[in-house]
């Protein structure tokens, strides 16, 4: 989420000038856990976390964390003072709003026990040994990219003066789009249906632009896959058709690096049926259980589970992430 300041829009009847735009933004904390030391010295005879090791104790941890493959997901910083300057020395854990008093170097053992150690075996599962997770199945559609019919209706509504919901309505819920996707009729065919559809003449080049240009990328979720695509084989499963998927190979280039597509117009069936499942899983070579399926629908996460795969449903890159940190892949 992004918010912008505008200073001159709101003083734009004063006479001095704000030109600058402070943009803040709000994001997930890129940490599982981050611990606070309070390092705080103060002056001569007051009680504070300095003179109870603060240091030492901060060093310490920040050592297992560097030694354990924890350096990036797990953050040791060492604090000001928290006002706690007689129970120190203080830890602060975050997220889970716990905080240690009173610690000193020989309780180490059990905050480590405590709070890292857990963390070291999910990292360690996600490097090497059996991995719980041994394959991607990526839905397309606002999963790997995003996109909005929406915006192909509004663009029609022009040439028809047909209001944008009732077009969306006669072309993406007749069977003729259900037709395009399964393969059962061309490109050709399809343009044609739409025309009829819309009692409206329409060159082909236009209608393709329209058809197509609905579609965005989230680099967030693009570098995601792209680092995936570097440590697991990864594939695509998508109820599409063919004028979108030739057009989006040639913008979308995360497409290409995919292992393996499997497409309703080629397979003759639209996800959740069966077939296409099943046509994945003799792409990828193995056991649905191995596999991780991530879509937005629920009724086709429902299908996935139903078949075996391990399932996610989609709802922003930054769920996404959290969910593979639970499987021991940090991304
Ligand atoms: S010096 Fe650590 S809480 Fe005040």
């Amino acid at each position: 989420m992004k918010f912008l300041y505008l200073h001159n829009a709101i003083d734009s009847n004063r006479l001095c000038s704000y030109d600058t735009i402070t943009a803040m933004e709000i994001q997930d904390s890129p940490y599982l856990k981050q611990l606070f030391v309070c390092v705080n010295k103060k002056e001569q005879g007051k009680s504070c976390c300095a003179d109870k090791q603060g240091e030492l104790i901060r060093d310490r941890l920040k050592a297992y964390v560097n030694d354990h493959g924890l350096k990036g997901k797990v953050r040791v910083s060492g604090s000001g003072c928290v006002d706690f300057c007689e129970q120190g020395a203080n830890i602060m854990v975050y997220p889970d709003y716990k905080w240690y008093s009173h610690v000193t170097p020989a309780d180490l053992d059990k905050i480590i026990e405590t709070e890292l150690k857990p963390l070291v075996p999910a990292l360690d599962a996600g490097s090497s040994g059996p991995k719980p997770v041994q394959a991607f199945l990526f839905d397309l559609g606002n999963v790997l990219i995003r996109f909005d019919h929406m915006l192909a209706a509004k663009r029609l509504t022009n040439r028809t003066a047909i209001p944008p919901l009732a077009l969306y309505q006669l072309v993406y819920e007749s069977p003729l789009v259900t037709d395009h996707d399964e393969g059962r009729i061309s490109t050709r065919q399809f343009y044609e249906g739409v025309q009829q559809q819309l009692g409206v003449k329409i060159p082909y080049e236009e209608f393709v632009d329209v058809w197509n240009e609905i579609f965005w990328e989230e680099k967030e979720m693009t570098s995601r896959v792209e680092w995936l695509l570097q440590n697991y084989p990864g594939y695509l499963i998508s109820n599409t058709n063919r004028l979108h998927f030739d057009y989006l190979r040639r913008w979308y280039p995360v497409l290409e690096k995919l292992n393996g597509w499997i497409l309703s117009y080629e397979v003759g069936a639209l996800k959740p049926k069966p077939e296409i499942y099943q046509r994945a899983l003799e792409m990828i070579k193995l056991p649905a259980s191995k596999v991780l399926y991530i879509d937005d629908r629920a009724d086709l996460i429902e299908a996935g589970r139903r078949l075996g795969f391990q399932t996610h449903r989609f709802t922003g890159w930054q769920a996404f992430s959290r969910d593979l940190q639970t499987r021991g892949i940090f991304v």
